[in-house]
């Protein structure tokens, strides 16, 4: 079994700017570190101001700045105003990452109420959609093309069981990816998404506190490991990178494996 490595302090992102959402915890808290170990001025944007900020803490001495914005993917108006804080702290735009989620867990069709089914689309997927809504003609206006990286899902690849509205809205993810990336490709933005399987944060608090699920979860996974949100944010950068310049559209899974067993 090989662990994770920790991404590489290589500069990748001296003089770009990034918005990471849902940067407040797990996979966006850590994909936001690791852009600004590269260098590049973050935007750490989550609903939950405190987590965004221990986010921003966290980044101090590193070589690019973190702040801390609260924003609601949800809604138009706060993810306008992420976005012009980027520009108007940093300068300009060019790298979204749209990872923020809602979902219940354990529900399919005909245990989803309306409530559940609407709120989980309007953080999950339309969040994505206003995220690039708002981000595009920033990135245009900067004048150096873009990068978006939407999280998707390994079970918007495949499926998942009792989750419906999530592998719905992460199907979506994989679907408005390619959409954005066949628009504006022209106009030099990429836009590509990543697929995670099980990785371990606090969304998967439920699997960590029943060791039998846990261990059978990963008896299903190749490497023989759950995946660290490192191994996420390793790819995130990647894609976000100039050395993924010919990719666009594309959905990465980083899954240990998990769909082939
Ligand atoms: N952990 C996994 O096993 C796993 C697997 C596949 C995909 N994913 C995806 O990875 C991404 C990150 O998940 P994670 O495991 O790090 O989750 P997490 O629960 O640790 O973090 C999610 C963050 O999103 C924020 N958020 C929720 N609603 C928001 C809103 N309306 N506006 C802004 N921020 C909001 C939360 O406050 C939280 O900080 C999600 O898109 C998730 O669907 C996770």
């Amino acid at each position: 079994m090989t662990g994770p490595s920790v991404a590489s302090s290589g500069r990748r992102f001296v003089g770009k700017v990034a918005i990471v959402t849902g940067a407040g915890s797990g996979m966006g808290r850590e994909t936001a570190l690791a852009f600004a170990r590269e260098g590049a001025e973050v935007v750490a944007a989550d609903i939950d101001l405190p987590g965004a900020e221990q986010t921003a803490a966290a980044a101090e001495g590193l070589p690019g700045t973190v702040h801390a914005v609260q924003t609601d993917v949800a809604d138009a108006a706060s993810v306008q105003a992420m976005v012009d804080h980027a520009v108007s702290a940093f300068g300009r735009l060019d790298v979204l990452h749209n990872n923020a989620y809602w979902a219940p867990i354990g529900l399919s069709v005909t245990d989803t109420d309306l409530y559940q089914w609407d709120r989980t689309l309007a953080v999950t997927l339309t969040g994505v959609f206003l995220g690039c809504r708002a981000a595009i003609p920033a990135m245009i206006a900067s004048g150096g093309g873009g990068a978006i990286v939407n999280t998707a899902s390994a079970a918007g690849v495949a499926s998942s069981p009792r989750f419906a509205a999530y592998v719905a809205a992460k199907g979506g993810v994989i679907a408005l990816t390619r959409s954005v990336a066949l628009d504006y490709g022209a106009q030099g933005i990429r836009c590509n998404s990543v697929a995670p399987g099980l990785i371990d944060t606090p969304a998967i608090a439920p699997v960590r506190a029943d060791p039998e699920r846990l261990a059978w979860v990963t008896s299903k996974l190749v490497v023989g490991r759950i995946g660290q949100p490192v191994d996420v944010a390793n790819v995130v950068l990647f894609l976000a990178s100039d050395e993924a310049n010919f990719m666009t559209g594309e959905c990465v899974v980083v899954d240990g494996g998990r769909l082939l067993t």
